[in-house]
């Protein structure tokens, strides 16, 4: 596996980053994890303007402008093998003693990337989709922003896996679902596609923005607003985006059925559509 450290491809074993980046100390950066079909990357431009949005939010400089982590992200997709792959872009505040403060002057910051096989999920998943558990989120007030620090998701998803389970919905204030630990989550009752606004309370999903624009180029109808905590318990479906699980119909909550129990017509048609733009997309690339 090659990966990119600081300007240099390199094989995985000969990377290695200092102790005292702040990254490694602090959790001090933030990251992007985008999709590639057919060696073809998927929205990139829409990656890297969210990439600009979580660095704005750290106060920390773009390391490159668009035209090059597009080269590099080229470069780094034809040296690795598969077909598919699922880049993983990282930026930390770069290396210096251990001060909460922003080092002053400010230091190079740590540019990471690597590519791993995406695998999306199998046929069996498709079509019995997954079990969540619901927990209250216990996250700070930026989760628009794609942090690296990621203790309290990382807590959230392995509370799901205790439980024999993929995801888990979190709930804000014991009000109202704001996404997933570590996907979005969207509600579907009475044939309408209810999705969380995009807020400082969840992250704006790619996934999601590509869902939402088939569903308006479907006429399925739709409404952005909160989703009040009881009606994901009431719900027909309820789906989980993301770039590598795309769409997944969650078919039990908290050990009860959701709906049917079953993926539902709202996910067949999104999951085929979705498919399809996928398709579309790559032929115009
Ligand atoms: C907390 C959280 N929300 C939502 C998403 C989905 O975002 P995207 O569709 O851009 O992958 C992710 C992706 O990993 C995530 O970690």
């Amino acid at each position: 596996m090659t990966v990119y450290l600081n300007g240099k491809f390199m094989p995985i074993e000969e990377a290695y980053i200092p102790v005292l980046d702040r990254g490694f100390i602090f959790g001090d950066g933030v990251y992007e994890v985008i999709p590639v079909y057919s060696r073809c990357v998927f929205r990139l431009a829409e990656h890297l303007k969210r990439l600009q949005h979580s660095l704005d939010g750290i106060r920390l400089k773009n390391p490159h402008s668009d035209h090059e982590w597009a080269q590099r992200i080229a470069e780094l997709i034809e040296r690795n093998a598969e077909e598919d792959q699922y880049l993983y872009l990282h930026i930390t505040r770069g290396v210096a003693k251990r001060d909460h403060a922003f080092p002053g002057p400010a230091v190079q910051p740590t540019v990471f990337m690597m590519s791993n096989p995406l695998l999306t999920p199998s046929n069996t998943l498709l079509e019995s989709g997954v079990g969540a558990v619901s927990a209250v989120d216990n996250r700070w007030l930026r989760c628009d922003i794609k942090a690296i620090a990621l203790l309290p998701n990382v807590l959230l998803r392995q509370m799901a896996i205790d439980h024999g389970c993929a995801e888990t919905i979190l709930i804000r204030d014991d009000a109202f679902m704001t996404e997933g630990a570590a996907s979005n989550i969207f509600v579907v009752k009475n044939g309408v596609l209810l999705a969380p606004p995009k807020d400082h309370l969840m992250l704006p999903g790619i996934t999601y923005d590509v869902v939402l624009e088939i569903a308006a180029t479907q006429g399925i109808p739709c409404e952005v607003r909160r989703i009040a905590k009881g009606e994901i318990f009431t719900a027909d479906e309820l789906l989980l985006t993301s770039s590598t699980k795309e769409v997944l119909a969650i078919t039990t909550l908290d050990n009860k059925p959701v709906g049917e129990g079953l993926p539902g017509n709202m996910f067949a048609r999104l999951y085929k559509h979705y498919q399809d733009y996928k398709r579309d997309v790559m032929r115009k690339a």
